[in-house]
């Protein structure tokens, strides 16, 4: 029997061959912890990457969101807004710190926060004297949102904005890395994103109290002095060297990565566009995604096959496709908590899919790819 063929993923790794170096040395040092010169270096190369003065390494995204939250004292029972087309791991934060999401809608442009809704939110929010702590502004799919339109608007109510920018790591808003803009910016290095730590994330911020506070929670809140002392509870939420290290490698490749990503899209849309009923995410005009992942959207009268048809298409030829994310106010889990609008959300979940979209992809897997949509038509 023929072997099966190699299996695609949607988003591996892709090391660059530099990482193995700065490991060893983090070896040769002796730098097995959560502390190291490692740590410092990558928090350094990643705070110039995305231009802003200060960054703290931790071991993920989720933790980078959750720190960022902490800092602004939020109590039991304050609103946060937050993206409704997200990950979970957006709103989770929100949830540890006992508060409530307030899921917004995306506009049709980006995919991302609409800022007119959020406008109408904390317009009735300060009507009703209670306004939301905090924003956390996802950069979906790699795809900044409009974080100055967020932010003019929040500057109003004197509301911080947090950026999850886990997955646009690369992109640019306005000429500028995503990220910059905003109060501070979260990041992961996930498995799955264009650099990877296999586990970590950063949040970036010009605040560097912000910053300092962030690196002393995540390592346990230990007062200074000769013994352990402790005034607030903390977190072991530290990256480790030897991982910093590995980021290190990372992010020296991070051009080629966005670069080889944006060249996945673009095949994508010239070899699929032709087909009846297939769309893709668009590319908001005030910056330059890094499509981290390449979606398509699916009519499926036009096209003869739904999106979850062509999933099963590709899985059947040992290829890995992903719906995009059920919207966060459809989630049992969020039952309960309040959403402004939400239709276009789920329209976007209804018809996309996320196509594999790994920087390493070889032509021969794209037209693999390729093919097999293609056969899915009518
Ligand atoms: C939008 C978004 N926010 C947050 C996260 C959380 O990052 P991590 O997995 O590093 O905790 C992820 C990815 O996992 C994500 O895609």
């Amino acid at each position: 029997m023929p072997s099966p063929p190699a299996r695609i993923y949607l988003s591996p790794p892709h090391m660059s061959g530099r990482e193995r170096e700065y490991i060893a040395e983090a070896f040769e040092q002796n730098w097995i912890a959560p502390v190291g010169p490692h740590i410092t270096r990558f928090e350094q190369a990643f705070a110039r990457e995305v231009g802003v003065e200060h960054a703290a390494a931790v071991g993920s995204g989720t933790a980078a969101i959750h720190l960022a939250l902490r800092y602004l004292n939020l109590q039991p029972g304050d609103e946060v807004l937050c993206s409704t087309f997200t990950f979970c791991a957006s709103a989770n934060p929100i949830v540890y710190e006992k508060c409530s999401p307030v899921f917004i809608d995306s506009d049709r442009q980006t995919w991302n926060m609409d800022p007119q809704l959020v406008a109408e939110e904390l317009d009735e929010a300060q009507r009703r004297g209670r306004l939301p702590k905090a924003i956390v502004a996802v950069d979906i799919l790699g795809q900044s949102a409009d974080i100055l339109a967020l932010r003019k608007i929040a500057d109003r109510y004197a509301v911080p904005v947090l950026e999850d920018a886990a997955e646009a790591l690369g992109a640019t808003y306005e000429g500028r890395p995503v990220g910059a803009s905003s109060w501070a910016s979260a990041f992961s290095f996930n498995g799955n994103k264009i650099i990877t730590t296999s586990g970590g994330g950063m949040l970036c911020s010009n605040d560097q109290k912000l910053i300092e506070h962030t690196r002393f929670l995540a390592t346990q809140a230990k007062d200074p002095g000769p013994i352990y002392l402790h005034s607030q509870i903390g977190f072991n939420y530290r990256l480790s060297n030897v991982l910093a290290a590995l980021g290190i490698g990372q992010l020296e490749a991070l051009p080629d990565r966005v670069a080889a990503r944006r060249r996945v899209a673009e095949y994508y849309e010239r070899e699929l566009c032709r087909l009846p009923g297939i769309t893709f995410m668009p590319e908001a005009p005030f910056g330059k995604s890094n499509r981290w992942l390449s979606v398509i959207c699916v009519d499926p009268k036009q096209f003869g096959a739904s999106c979850e048809d062509i999933r099963l298409a590709l899985e059947a030829e040992n290829i890995e496709s992903r719906r995009a994310w059920l919207p966060l106010h459809k989630q049992p889990v969020f039952a309960g908590c309040r959403i402004r609008g939400g239709t276009v959300a789920e329209s976007i979940f209804d018809c996309s899919l996320c196509l594999p979209s790994g920087s390493a992809l070889q032509d021969s897997d794209l037209e693999r790819i390729v093919a097999c949509v293609a056969k899915c038509a009518r």
